[in-house]
């Protein structure tokens, strides 16, 4: 049934077609997808993602699970999930818990902590992950509104055993319930939790706080039907998905894409759904590429910053391994590069794989701009819009034209007659592509020329010497703004080669777009500062940059994951900036 009325999106002209239906008759559209989606106008994710595959195929397998060391690994089938999902659901339903309560998840990305999202779904109680990083601190605050936090007394990454409870108890102390996954098998299933709760199409869902790039996180909430209908529509379509497909994607479930494209779209169709706990450069550099020829994985969905950093460090080692199973490839998170693009398109999609730029945001549920597949592949390019989604660019900044797309957050007044503003940069070339162009926060103005990051990012990482890069604005006397680049390099560089490599990239930038947006400092720095999610904070090197005081108490700065550079980044830039 879920596999029938495919939309043929691989013809452009028919694309096309459901394009203009679904923008002329917005209502007819989605009511008709939601109809034929949701036949019974049941929205329990429960259901939908486990209860009715646990009934047509209870031995397929729902979650592959690699932990941090090779040996970690399990693999659960649709009728053990439901059984887990029914135990937490029992659980929770035993300390009180009722439709449209809080519930606050903290744990590294395991089955279980699958299990307790989809539980709080069956009983109609609104989780609300955090990311198994943050500190205890910013859980506290983060959890304000949960009457329980649900962890595990251990995980590790990256070769680190972390206590993701000793961090919940130091957030909460005893002001909380606190449940502990560990031992799921252990808690009794209690009737009331053999079904599932009714939920309407508007009930909220889930909370979940976005990875703050350029502002202070803020918090989101979905809701049930049209979060599920927009994720499983995104889903399908983008990727082509089909019913043995075996679904890797390398988020966490602590953002918006684990949400969305790790746990409800691949469950929703009753696939198989690769998740690591990992990093993909410990114990080696070939974890990702192992999990994909051990499981044949068909979809990959990763991140530019994972693959800048595996294009550098595991390049030479591909070779051992088989990608034959692969059929498409994505990437979200921030802009793709050219250089990484076609790394990835090369080297891993072997040339023959699409890969889906996929632009989209917390706000949004799911994806609004993809290349929508076999449509010509443009490096760089996100592309086209989803079904019923109108972008344009006004001022320089993508709008959606209206607030009437399933997924979009329940934040947002759907009826004001306003456009979305997405925040993001972005330009359209003569096809009617979309090319995103970074932050509108982030783009430097240099004598009245507004320049995207994203633009001259892409040039430069493309130097073979450059593994990553982030450009930022400083202030300049005359022309207000100049460029200011600060970068990582594939390998250890001497003064004179960072020179020369400086001069290419003025060189490059002068070609590509133009003397205006030629860079005039420039800092080879060990690390640039990322946010949990992987998105570089390039707020942070604009304050480094103009030799500005960091405030290292704020919320912004407490985003970041990798702290520890930024007083080197600092030092770096006072000694040893390479200036025109
Ligand atoms: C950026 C992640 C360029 C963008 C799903 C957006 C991208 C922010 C892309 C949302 C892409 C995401 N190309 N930029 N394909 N995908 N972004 O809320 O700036 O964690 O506004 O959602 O990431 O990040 P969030």
């Amino acid at each position: 049934m879920l596999f029938e009325h495919e939309l043929a999106w691989k013809d452009p002209a028919v694309y096309n077609e459901v394009y203009k239906n679904s923008i002329e008759h917005p209502e007819e559209f989605w009511n008709y997808h939601r109809h034929r989606l949701f036949p019974s106008e049941c929205f329990n994710a429960a259901y939908n993602c486990v209860d009715r595959h646990a009934q047509a195929n209870p031995d397929k397998t729902a979650i592959i699970w690699y932990g941090d060391e090779y040996c970690e690994y399990r693999r659960i089938s649709y009728r053990q999930l439901q059984i887990m999902t029914q135990k937490i659901a029992s659980e929770l339903v035993r300390h009180n818990v009722k439709k449209g309560d809080s519930i606050t998840i903290y744990a590294a990305i395991c089955p279980e902590s699958i299990a307790a999202m989809l539980a709080c779904c069956r009983i109609g109680a609104m989780h609300n992950v955090i990311f198994s990083g943050f500190s205890a601190a910013t859980l506290r605050e983060r959890c304000e509104e949960s009457k329980i936090v649900l962890t595990m007394s251990h995980a590790s990454r990256n070769g680190r055993s972390m206590s993701p409870l000793k961090t919940v108890l130091e957030a909460v102390g005893s002001s909380k319930s606190v449940i502990l996954l560990d031992h799921v098998d252990d808690f009794p299933i209690e009737d009331s939790c053999l079904s599932y709760e009714n939920v309407n199409y508007y009930d909220n869902m889930f909370t979940l706080y976005t990875s703050g790039s350029t502002k202070a996180p803020k918090k989101i909430c979905h809701c049930c039907g049209g979060y599920l209908l927009y994720t499983a529509m995104t889903f399908k379509n983008i990727f082509d998905v089909r019913e043995n497909d075996v679904h890797f994607c390398t988020s966490d479930i602590g953002w918006i894409t684990g949400h969305s494209y790790i746990v409800y779209a691949p469950l929703f169709f009753g696939l198989t759904t690769v998740i690591f706990q990992g990093v993909p450069t410990y114990p080696t550099v070939g974890r990702y590429w192992e999990i994909i020829e051990r499981e044949k994985v068909t979809i990959f969905y990763s991140a530019p910053t994972a693959i800048r950093c595996l294009a550098t460090v595991g390049g030479s080692q591909l070779d051992q391994y088989d990608f034959s199973s692969l059929r498409m490839l994505g990437s979200v998170g921030e802009p793709m590069d050219e250089a990484a693009w076609n790394w990835f398109f090369t080297h891993i999609g072997q040339g023959r794989c699409p890969i889906a730029d996929t632009w989209w945001q917390t706000e949004t549920g799911g994806i609004i701009l993809a290349p929508l597949c076999n449509l010509e592949q443009k490096p760089g390019f996100a592309s086209k819009p989803f079904f019923g989604i109108v972008p344009k660019i006004v001022n320089d900044e993508l709008v959606i034209q209206e607030k009437n797309w399933p997924g979009l957050s329940v934040n947002f007044s759907r009826e004001d007659g306003q456009c979305y503003h997405t925040g993001d940069k972005a330009m359209q070339d003569a096809d009617g592509d979309i090319k995103i162009l970074g932050r509108i926060d982030d783009v430097i103005n240099v004598s009245g020329h507004r320049i995207g990051t994203s633009e001259l990012e892409s040039i430069i990482n493309s130097l073979g010497e450059i593994e990553e890069c982030a450009v930022v604005g400083v202030p300049h006397r005359i022309k207000g703004q100049t460029i200011f680049v600060f970068a990582t390099t594939t390998t250890e560089l001497n003064q004179s080669q960072k020179e020369s490599v400086f001069q290419e990239m003025i060189a490059r930038t002068r070609e590509e777009i133009g003397a205006i947006a030629k860079p005039e400092k420039a800092a080879f720095v060990p690390a640039l500062p990322k946010t949990r999610s992987g998105k570089i904070k390039r707020n942070i090197l604009k304050t480094i940059g103009a030799r500005e005081d960091i405030n290292y108490d704020s919320a912004d700065f407490s985003s970041i994951v990798n702290p520890e550079c930024i007083q080197e980044i600092e030092k770096i830039t006072r000694l040893s900036t390479i200036k025109v």
